[in-house]
């Protein structure tokens, strides 16, 4: 299983749901963001960091997602060879929707399936509004899945675990932690039916 996440613009989610995947499939990440730190939290058996100038490993067989830094990377194209699925989470924010747009052109030239994820949601206006904004400006009938924003998912990022183990643990926390918990839970059975 191969999956890549995706998207030029930075700060929209690729690390956190690359995270999250990660431990819930139980996989490697391939840290392709020269920026990137999750081997700082997750450990070096987790993620293996490929530099800038460096050829990504060549995996044709075993679990691998890919996590890019927020630019056009050209390494996109090799590592689609092998990839089940594209994954281009995006804020539903009018700075976002461009560099998304452009993102999303790039990676169709793959025929890999794509999933977007709009993610950080504060109002589902805003999920109908960006939906609208690049269903028109493509005329494709595109996938997507909904994440609100919600503190829990900050916290967990900076512990390097698993929302959904986190929700398991007792006390207060498994109620604050149960919905955004339930949400991850789909978004990975949403995930297996492209695998
Ligand atoms: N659904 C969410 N709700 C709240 N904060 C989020 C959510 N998703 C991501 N974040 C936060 O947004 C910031 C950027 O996320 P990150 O995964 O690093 O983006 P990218 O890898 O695309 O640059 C991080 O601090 C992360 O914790
Ligand atoms: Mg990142």
């Amino acid at each position: 299983m191969q999956i890549i996440i995706y998207n030029q613009k930075g700060g929209v989610g690729k690390s956190m749901i690359a995270t999250q995947l990660a431990l819930s499939f139980d996989t490697t990440i391939v840290e392709l963001d020269p920026y990137g730190m999750l081997s700082d939290t997750l450990g070096k058996d987790i993620v293996y960091k490929v530099g800038l100038n460096e050829n990504v490993p060549n995996i044709k067989e075993g679990d691998v997602i890919y996590d890019f830094g927020g630019f056009d990377d050209l390494r996109l194209d090799e590592v689609s060879k092998n990839a089940d699925l594209i994954i281009i989470p995006f804020n539903p924010t009018i700075n976002s929707l461009g560099t998304t747009l452009k993102s999303y052109k790039r990676v169709k030239e793959q025929n890999v399936p794509i999933l977007f994820v709009v993610n950080a949601v504060l109002n589902d206006k805003d999920v109908e509004e960006s939906i609208n904004f690049i269903k028109e400006n493509t005329q494709d009938d595109i996938e997507y899945f909904v994440i609100p924003h919600t503190r829990a998912l900050q916290t967990v990022e900076n512990e390097g675990v698993s929302i959904i183990e986190f929700a398991n643990t007792s006390g207060l926390r498994k109620h604050t932690y149960r919905k955004i918990s339930a949400t991850m839970k789909d978004l990975v059975k949403t995930i297996e039916e492209y695998l």
